[in-house]
């Protein structure tokens, strides 16, 4: 089984800057690649400042600190990942992107280098065959926050490698996750499961049966869930959320999976969520 020491990661979005986190801490040297430098260095800005509240708190030294933030390295120059023994992407959902992105990767990343994508929904061997080594691209899908979450969803196309398979398992269990190896389904087990809730849930507002707080409160109060389903789709991201509906109803056409018409109007109108500042709820300083 390859050893994985060196990784990459692809992306500067609410996800990009977990994933980096969460290796680094596990002890590995992350290479940090953003399209633009400021959104690369936008990642290290943002891991460092929940690194000075946390040994502000004490919950951290600075020793600490300063040893995991020397292990991670911003980019914006894909040829900074040659060397990765695994690189994770967690760009746009979007499969085009992604299609593109494995291609470039396949031409830069060393022959034996495992490539890996943390979408939510998306089909793993279209990204997978749009490389020239199938056998060694797998989801390693993190979940939102990454440094917080404890599942990590193994996914396995049907041109994986067991030897892939099981190194992807070993790096998730490293960075202390629980890994759950899943089949190369659309929404794997989590997000098959939550959205038809999640769009049901503002669909239950369209329909009038509850105001969105009292919603919120509902799933809180009545099933013990740390945030209701507007707070969670806030933290998701709207857009993301419709691009993981879209490839769930493209999947298994139930209309549990359709989009409601309120989470497109949002998305057109640029509310989407926490990330803009503003979607079902407000949010300050964003
Ligand atoms: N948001 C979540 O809760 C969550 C959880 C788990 C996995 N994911 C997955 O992680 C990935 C990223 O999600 P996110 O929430 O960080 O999104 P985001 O919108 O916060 O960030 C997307 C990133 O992709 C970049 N980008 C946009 N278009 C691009 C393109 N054409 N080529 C290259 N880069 C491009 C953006 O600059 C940004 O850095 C998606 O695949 C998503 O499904 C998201």
């Amino acid at each position: 089984m390859a050893d994985i020491f060196e990784i990459g990661t692809v992306g500067s979005g609410i996800m990009g800057a977990g994933l980096a986190e969460v290796t680094a801490r596990a002890g590995h040297h992350v290479v940090v690649r953003s399209r633009t430098l400021e959104g690369a260095d936008a990642v290290r800005g943002k891991i460092l400042s929940g690194f000075e509240r946390q040994v502000a708190k004490g919950k951290m030294t600075a020793d600490e600190r300063d040893a995991v933030m020397g292990r991670i390295r911003v980019t914006d120059h894909l040829g900074q990942l040659a060397d990765c023994d695994l690189v994770i992407e967690s760009i746009v959902e979007d499969l085009q992107a992604k299609r593109t992105l494995f291609a470039e990767l396949e031409q830069i990343v060393k022959p034996s280098g495992i490539l890996a994508t943390n979408t939510s929904t998306l089909p793993v061997v279209e990204m997978a065959m749009a490389t020239q080594r199938p056998d060694k691209v797998c989801g390693i899908h993190f979940f939102n926050p990454a440094p917080v979450m404890s599942l990590v969803e193994v996914v396995r196309p049907v041109t994986a490698s067991d030897d892939t398979i099981a190194a992807a398992t070993a790096f998730a269990t490293a960075c202390g996750k629980q890994p759950v190896l899943v089949e190369d389904r659309a929404g794997f087990v989590v997000n098959a499961l939550l959205f038809p809730y999640l769009n049901n849930a503002v669909r239950m507002m369209e329909y009038g049966t509850a105001a969105m707080a009292d919603i919120d409160a509902a799933m809180k109060g009545g099933c013990g869930f740390p945030m209701g389903p507007f707070a969670l789709l806030d933290l998701v991201g709207l857009d993301t959320s419709v691009a993981i509906l879209d490839a769930l109803y493209d999947e298994f056409r139930d209309p549990n999976y359709a989009a409601v018409p309120t989470l497109r109007r949002m998305v057109a109108a640029g509310r989407l969520g926490r990330k803009t500042g503003h979607g079902f709820y407000d949010y300050d300083g964003t």
